[in-house]
Parts: C-alpha cells; sequence; structure tokens
C-alpha cells in the first residue's frame, strides 16, 4: 500500500514537474498559483534529494560540462548563478570550475538551499553563496550575471534574459534530457533564447543528457561559440 502511494506521488509529481516548465517557458501569470505548492514539493524532497540522485552522480553533470566546453577557451565569468540549484549540486561543479568566480546558487525552496548552505560552510568556500528566490521575479541586479545555469529547473526566459549582461552566457542542461521531469527541448529552448536576444545558440547532447547555450555577444567583441561534435 505504502509503495502504491509513493508510486502515485512520484507520477504526480512528474506532472506537476512538466506543468511547471510549461508555465516558466511562457513567463504565466498562472506561475504565482503554482509557486506555493511547487516550494513545498521540494522542500518536502530536500532531506532525501542528495540521496534520490546519488546514483546517477557520474551521469548528472555531463550534460552541463557538455554545454560549458562550448565557452571561448580561457573565458573566466566573473558572476555565475544557478538558478533552481536545489542542494547546490550544480553550484559546487560550477566553483569547482571555475574557482575565481563568485558563485551564487538560487532556489525557491529553503529546505533544499539548506543542504548547500551547510557544505559551503563546511568546506570554507566564501565565493559560495545561496539566495533564497524565484526564478520568475530574480532578486538579482540586471545585467550582472556573467554565467546562469539551469541544471534540470524551470526557465523564466524574461528574467534569465534581464541579468545576464552582454557578452554573457546561458546554460540550460538536462541530466537525462527527455527522461528529467523538468525537461526543456533543445529547438524549443534554442527559440526561446533567440526571442530573448542570445546569439550563437548551440542545442547539443552529452552522455543521456542535453543541452542549451547561448551568449549575449557585444556586436564589438564578437566571439562565436565552438560548434563541435554532438551538437545540432
Ligand atoms: C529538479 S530540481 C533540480 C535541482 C538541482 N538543480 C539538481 O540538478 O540537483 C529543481 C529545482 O528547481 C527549484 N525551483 C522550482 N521552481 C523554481 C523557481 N521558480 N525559482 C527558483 N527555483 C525553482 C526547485 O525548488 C528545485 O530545487
Amino acid at each position: 500500500m505504502n509503495r502504491l502511494r509513493e508510486l502515485v506521488r512520484g507520477r504526480t509529481r512528474r506532472l506537476w514537474a512538466r506543468g511547471v516548465m510549461q508555465l516558466a517557458m511562457r513567463d504565466s501569470p498562472f506561475w504565482r498559483l503554482a509557486r506555493t505548492p511547487t516550494r513545498r514539493i521540494f522542500d518536502g524532497l530536500a532531506p532525501r534529494w542528495d540521496t534520490m540522485v546519488a546514483s546517477q552522480e557520474q551521469d548528472w553533470f555531463q550534460a552541463l560540462d557538455g554545454a560549458l566546453d562550448h565557452l571561448p577557451t580561457g573565458w573566466q565569468p566573473v558572476r555565475i548563478l544557478e538558478i533552481g540549484a536545489g542542494t547546490g549540486r550544480g553550484t559546487f561543479h560550477l566553483a569547482a570550475r571555475f574557482p575565481s568566480a563568485i558563485t551564487i546558487g538560487l532556489d525557491l525552496s529553503t529546505a533544499m538551499l539548506h543542504h548547500g548552505q551547510e557544505r559551503a560552510r563546511e568546506e570554507q568556500l566564501p565565493a559560495v553563496h545561496f539566495v533564497a528566490g524565484d526564478g520568475a521575479t530574480l532578486p538579482i541586479t540586471t545585467k550582472s550575471v556573467d554565467l546562469a545555469v539551469l541544471l534540470n529547473a524551470p526557465p523564466f526566459f524574461d528574467e534569465i534574459a534581464r541579468v545576464v549582461r552582454p557578452g554573457g552566457a546561458i546554460v540550460l542542461a538536462f541530466s537525462h534530457g527527455s527522461r528529467q521531469p523538468m525537461y526543456v527541448s533543445g529547438p524549443t529552448a534554442a527559440r526561446h533564447l533567440r526571442r530573448h536576444g542570445f546569439n550563437d545558440v548551440i542545442a547539443g547532447w552529452a552522455g543521456e543528457g542535453t543541452f542549451v547555450i547561448g551568449r549575449r555577444t557585444p556586436d564589438r567583441t564578437r566571439h562565436a561559440l565552438t560548434p563541435s561534435q554532438g551538437t545540432t
């Protein structure tokens, strides 16, 4: 009986997550109605999130790394924002990859963030910060982010476009592609990014995961992202 209840809950959560993605991509005003239930779902998952995804540890970052490999060689972001950071797994991964950057993990669920905050304190990482907030109304200054990252999280494109500075980049990565409940296909994400003023948009895959990367390129210092194998 308990297993059946858990199965139904899991299915309901997946459906909910897919609905949240639709609201986010459309920057829908109805997101306001879904915000509190979504926060509650992830608050509830927080104590077991890291255990739930631990068995997929090695695959989890393949798509993210695949995307970051398309950034121009030597490009060093100063300020990184991970939206929907959860327990901070991606935030720490980014901080390790760009050690000179300030890396901020933002999430709707303070229970999820709590794990990241604890780890940043334990590992004494002063350049890693966690902030509670909603991707639909980011508590972040306009044009202040060099690299925005969403790993298995809902993209509110209006706000992403507002905070990423010209010359900055956006990465959307989905660890298990369309099997991820919070997922958007490459062509759809690419269309939204172009509409929101991102250039050099590349959609690709790495391992089981998929990614889309786009760049806000200032006219005078245009460095195209480098397409290679595994991109469309
Ligand atoms: C599927 S989890 C992914 C967590 C983490 N990125 C990872 O890959 O382990 C999605 C996360 O997005 C967060 N989230 C959902 N809607 C959000 C919103 N509007 N603003 C900020 N975070 C949100 C949830 O609280 C949850 O932590």
